[in-house]
């Protein structure tokens, strides 16, 4: 019979990790040390809330917008925090200063958090907060955004929103997940899932655009509100492009002139295949390519940048 190991009072993680700064119960920690309880329900039910913004040369882009989805996020969902939106405002910075990093993926999570008798009643728990710098990260790799993405529309149904809000930004992925290993056998780059009606409705970190005859359009049902998207509505109408909210059945998405992705991770990215079909002439379109570059643009505009001091 074999001995019982002992218990170890410390422990050696050996995992890889990206370079980084986080935040966790009051203080700053390099990414590798910021470990969450085994017991955090936010681990064990998916029973959090998130956001993510990105800094970009040295400066957050949006972070108002961001902070905004969080907050109404955290509340929705009966959650605290003992911080304020200034002071999470703070720590996002001091993370990103402490890490250094120029671009950035940042990260700020409300979990439901723990009780200490293992309470299943969710108003026993403590809430707590994580956020992180780390690298900036997207969903296209650099080949994809030269080329654009081949996307695959699986039948795979967004969780609905009468179980999940999708404006309110979680961790119910099981379905995103399950969508990209079909995408993979598929030989596609990344996934559609579809709403109640059939309808495209968002992929794993990202929102949908097609354009048809000179006019955008993007799904408004079963959808994250990505602040990539609002965006996109802003720059559309700047540049006088009809834009409209709408359903968006899986013909019109093959039968588009142009298609493109959006998210904080990646920015407006262009999709030139779907279902292993060409879009228009299989390259980058000219209207996707003139919203990328107007969208990289602005975050050189004053009233969207809040900028890191890194003294
Ligand atoms: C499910 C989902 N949809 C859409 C998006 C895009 O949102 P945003 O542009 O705010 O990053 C995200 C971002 O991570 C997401 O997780």
């Amino acid at each position: 019979m074999s001995t019982l190991p002992k218990l170890s009072d410390r422990h050696v993680d050996a995992r890889n990790y990206p370079p980084g700064v986080s935040f966790m119960d009051g203080q700053y920690l390099p990414i590798h040390e910021a470990k969450l309880s085994v017991l955090d329900y936010g681990f064990l039910h998916s029973d959090a809330t998130y956001d993510v913004v990105h800094v970009w040369k040295g400066a957050f882009f949006r972070l108002d917008d961001h902070l905004d989805r969080f907050f109404r996020g955290m509340g929705e969902l009966h959650m605290s925090i003992p911080y304020d939106r200034a002071q999470v405002a703070e720590i996002l910075h001091n993370c990103v200063a402490l890490s250094g990093l120029e671009n950035a993926y940042v990260e700020f999570i409300c979990t439901r958090g723990t009780s200490p008798d293992f309470s299943r009643d969710p108003r026993d728990a403590e809430n707590r907060f994580i956020a992180f710098a780390i690298p900036f990260g997207s969903v296209a790799n650099k080949q994809q955004l030269e080329k654009g993405l081949h996307l695959a529309v699986t039948d795979i149904l967004r969780i609905p929103a009468l179980s999940v809000d999708p404006t309110v930004k979680n961790y119910h992925w099981l379905d995103m997940i399950k969508a990209l290993y079909v995408a993979y056998d598929l030989g596609a780059d990344t996934a559609i899932l579809v709403d109640g009606s059939g309808d495209i409705s968002e992929g794993p970190g990202f929102n949908v655009f097609v354009i048809k005859d000179g006019a955008v359009s993007t799904p408004g049902a079963s959808v994250l509100l990505g602040v990539t998207r609002q965006t996109v509505f802003e720059i559309c109408k700047e540049m006088r492009l009809e834009c409209q909210v709408r359903a968006i059945s899986r013909s019109d998405l093959l039968n588009a002139d142009e298609v493109f992705i959006t998210s904080t991770a990646g920015g407006v990215m262009p999709v030139s295949k779907v279902d292993g079909r060409s879009i228009g002439s299989g390259a980058i379109g000219t209207q996707s390519k003139r919203i990328m570059d107007r969208y990289w643009q602005l975050h050189d505009a004053p009233r969207h940048r809040t900028p890191v001091s890194y003294a």
